[in-house]
């Protein structure tokens, strides 16, 4: 039954904007594309409804499921206003961009561009891996360079996996989705409760876990793997038991130049205190191999080729 689901429908006014169509549905939001009534603008918009705690009423509301969840939700929606706050305060060209936040039918809206282009996740699942290694230079650097001002900023992302990399024309990456963004000054230990098996390091998982600026670098070093290879790693709990993940520094030689290979091993330590402990220190061994000759469009030109002879 999507009841609980249930979307706003074509043509719905929330504050000044008209939904066109709802376009992604995840864990805690539904995702819209709509116009602003006020200067024909497109823009996408994200409404809090965490799925598991709250429904939609005959009125559009956002409403809980039972009484039990009324402080919950409300919590949450003061979390998700807090972090939209933060958010909005970022200015970096590759972190999605805030126009507005507002609060309607009883729960939060986030306002963003409408970014014109494709999703990481999506790509990499049409491609099946084998992205060259300038693709994901071109790629990473930036959305490292993102990753360390929240972290400048004692902010963490949390759940950074392809599918929260938009990529506009050119490649250029935005780091989506930071609905799940935690200010380490809060002191608390999780934000929103978000895993992603593959990406997620293992202290995610536990309560006592200490997450922290390396968690998002396992995160970063899960989704460079996966464009190598086009599947997600083993998930954390399970490399805890028995770890099947070969290092990439033998998986994959000679398919990526060594230190990107070193980067990934490193990043995907399962020990944080073995890992690079954040994003700018990762960032040092990666952007300076950027505009390398080694790994510049001609290369990607042949690696193409190589992934095509591959696929025959
Ligand atoms: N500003 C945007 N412009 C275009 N597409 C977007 C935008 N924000 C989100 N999307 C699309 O919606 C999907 C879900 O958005 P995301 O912020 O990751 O929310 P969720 O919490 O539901 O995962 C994205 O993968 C992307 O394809
Ligand atoms: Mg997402």
């Amino acid at each position: 039954m999507a009841v609980a689901r249930e979307t706003l429908p074509q043509g719905a006014q929330v504050g000044a904007y008209r939904i066109i169509k709802a376009i992604a549905k995840g864990g805690f939001s539904l995702i819209y594309l709509a116009t602003n009534e006020d200067n024909g603008e497109e823009v996408v918009i994200k409404e809090y409804m965490p799925k598991k705690i709250a429904r939609r009423d005959a009125d559009q509301r956002i409403v809980p499921i039972s009484a039990d969840y009324t402080e919950n939700l409300h919590h949450g929606r003061r979390l998700f206003f807090q972090e939209v706050k933060a958010l909005a305060s970022l200015q970096h060209p590759n972190i999605v961009r805030v126009n507005a936040f507002f609060l309607a039918n009883e729960t939060g809206y986030l306002v963003m561009p409408n970014e014109r282009g494709r999703n990481l996740g999506a790509y990499l699942h049409a491609r099946k891996g084998g992205l060259s290694t300038s693709f994901i230079l071109e790629v990473f650097v930036p959305i490292l360079d993102a990753l360390a001002l929240l972290h400048r900023q004692s902010m963490l992302h949390l759940d950074v996996k392809p599918g929260n990399i938009h990529l506009r024309h050119g490649n250029q990456p935005l780091l989506l989705d930071l609905g799940a963004v935690h200010p380490l000054s809060r002191g608390r230990l999780r934000g929103g409760q978000v895993i992603t098996a593959g990406y997620s390091p293992v202290e995610q998982y536990f309560r006592a876990g200490q997450v922290g600026p390396w968690t998002d670098v396992y995160a970063v070093g899960a989704s460079i793997r996966t464009c190598m290879e086009g599947r997600t790693p083993q998930p954390a709990p399970e490399r805890q038991k028995e770890d099947k993940v070969i290092p990439a520094k033998e998986a994959m030689k000679e398919r990526y130049p060594d230190f990107l290979l070193e980067a990934v091993d490193w990043s995907l330590s399962m020990d944080a205190a073995k890992r690079p402990q954040d994003a700018a220190e990762l960032l040092n061994v990666l952007a300076p191999h950027l505009d390398d000759p080694q790994s510049s469009r001609l290369s990607e030109a042949t690696s193409e080729l190589l992934d095509d002879s591959r696929a025959i």
